[in-house]
């Protein structure tokens, strides 16, 4: 297996419903996660970037939830429709997906 240059982590947190927290998981980040799969495998990517399903990565809120490195840029609420932005915005053209950036004011 070559050396992954990206590496993409999805939060998989899945918590109980009523949890005061809430969680990615109820946001449909199983989806998610399958999706990019499919999308990263489509377009080819799957020697290029590592794939990486993760517990709690802190902003549960704004989730589903995805980190991108190298670069730690944080994108939220992400849902299917957002995969191709982020595949072709980032991880091909290497710049960011304006549209799910994860602000600084999530953190406060
Ligand atoms: S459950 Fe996804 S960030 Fe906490």
């Amino acid at each position: 297996m070559p050396k992954p240059e990206i590496h993409v982590f999805v939060c998989s947190q899945q918590r109980p419903a009523g949890h005061p927290r809430g969680s990615c998981g109820e946001k449909g980040a199983m989806n998610v996660l399958q999706v990019f799969s499919e999308k990263l495998i489509q377009k080819n990517l799957m020697n290029k970037v590592s794939l990486v399903a993760t517990g709690c990565l802190g902003p549960c809120r704004a989730g589903t939830n995805v980190l991108v490195y190298p670069g730690g840029t944080w994108y939220m609420a992400i849902e299917p429709s957002d995969i191709d932005g982020i595949i072709d915005q980032h991880l091909i053209g290497g710049g960011v997906y304006e549209d799910k950036l994860m602000p600084e004011q999530v953190w406060q």
